[in-house]
């Protein structure tokens, strides 16, 4: 299964990822976690991992990325992680950290002045999303940009659900629709997750969600930030990811009837 986290900046999208990665990954489920971000750098430190080589970077960087990605050359790949389809075990090693049983996959970053727009960030991000064919046992959770400029790259296209995350901010409400509309099109479902949220407000999040389907309210949580502050592996109450875990574990999929 492959989950989109997405929602406002700050929000709590790595946050959860990294809750949801170890709760998975204590559950006996292989996890993948892809850092689609190309901006933020510290993923890594939240899930307990090294950085490993960016992937972009291991494709020849834009040049090679370019060459490899033309419809002719994807065709006929080269690489075996550019196969379609292509499994977990194709994934380059020196691309893969790994922490306590979780791999983590950094797509690119934006590292030099002047090099360029993130599209090719998310043509990579789309092409292997949508490539990739996971067994039953491994769930692919991908921390996105802040934002929907993955909407708009249709990287969304090759995931099974998206969970987004909502913060008591307005901003976050209005972008609540915005996802609710963009998936709709997508044909994915989507599933809200309440962040940083308190008694007083919990209530009043959820009726600005308007009938929005929420599957979990996680608390403003004093640890989590202390260890985020601190650049810290998170470690953070597995008992608040609780319903969101239920409900992978019983997430059907829906059947594709463009394959059929
Ligand atoms: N439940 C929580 N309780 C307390 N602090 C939280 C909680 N969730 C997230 N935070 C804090 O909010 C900040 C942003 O969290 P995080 O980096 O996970 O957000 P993000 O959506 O990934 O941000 P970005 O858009 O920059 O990628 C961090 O300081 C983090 O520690
Ligand atoms: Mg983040």
């Amino acid at each position: 299964m492959k989950i989109m986290i997405c929602g406002k900046g700050g929000s709590g999208k790595s946050t959860l990822t990294t809750l949801l990665a170890r709760e998975l990954n204590q559950r006996g489920k292989t996890v993948l976690v892809v850092d689609a971000d190309e901006s933020n750098l510290c993923l890594h430190r939240l899930l307990g991992a090294r950085m490993p080589d960016i992937l972009m970077d291991a494709m020849g960087g834009r040049k090679g990325v370019k060459e490899k990605l033309t419809p002719s050359a994807l065709q006929n790949p080269e690489t075996a992680f550019l196969k379609d389809p292509l499994t977990l075990a194709d994934i380059p090693a020196a691309c893969l950290a790994e922490a306590d049983g979780i791999k983590l996959l950094v797509v690119g970053k934006i590292q030099r002045f002047g090099e360029g727009c993130a599209c090719m960030i998310g043509n990579i991000s789309k092409t292997v999303l949508s490539r990739l064919r996971e067994t039953a046992n491994e769930v692919v959770l991908i921390d996105a940009e802040a934002g929907l400029e993955h909407f708009g790259r249709r990287v969304d296209a090759g995931c099974d659900l998206i969970l987004c995350v909502v913060d008591p901010s307005y901003e976050s409400f209005a972008l609540a629709d915005n996802v609710q509309r963009m998936a709709g099109a997508a044909g994915i479902e989507v599933a809200y997750v309440l962040n940083k949220v308190n008694d007083a407000i919990r209530e009043t999040m959820t009726t600005r969600l308007d009938a929005k389907p929420v599957v979990a309210s996680i608390p403003h949580d004093e640890t989590l930030f202390t260890q985020s502050f601190n650049g810290e592996a998170l470690d953070g109450n597995p008992t608040a990811v609780e319903p969101i875990i239920h409900h992978i574990e019983t997430f059907k999929k829906p059947i594709n009837f463009n394959v059929l």
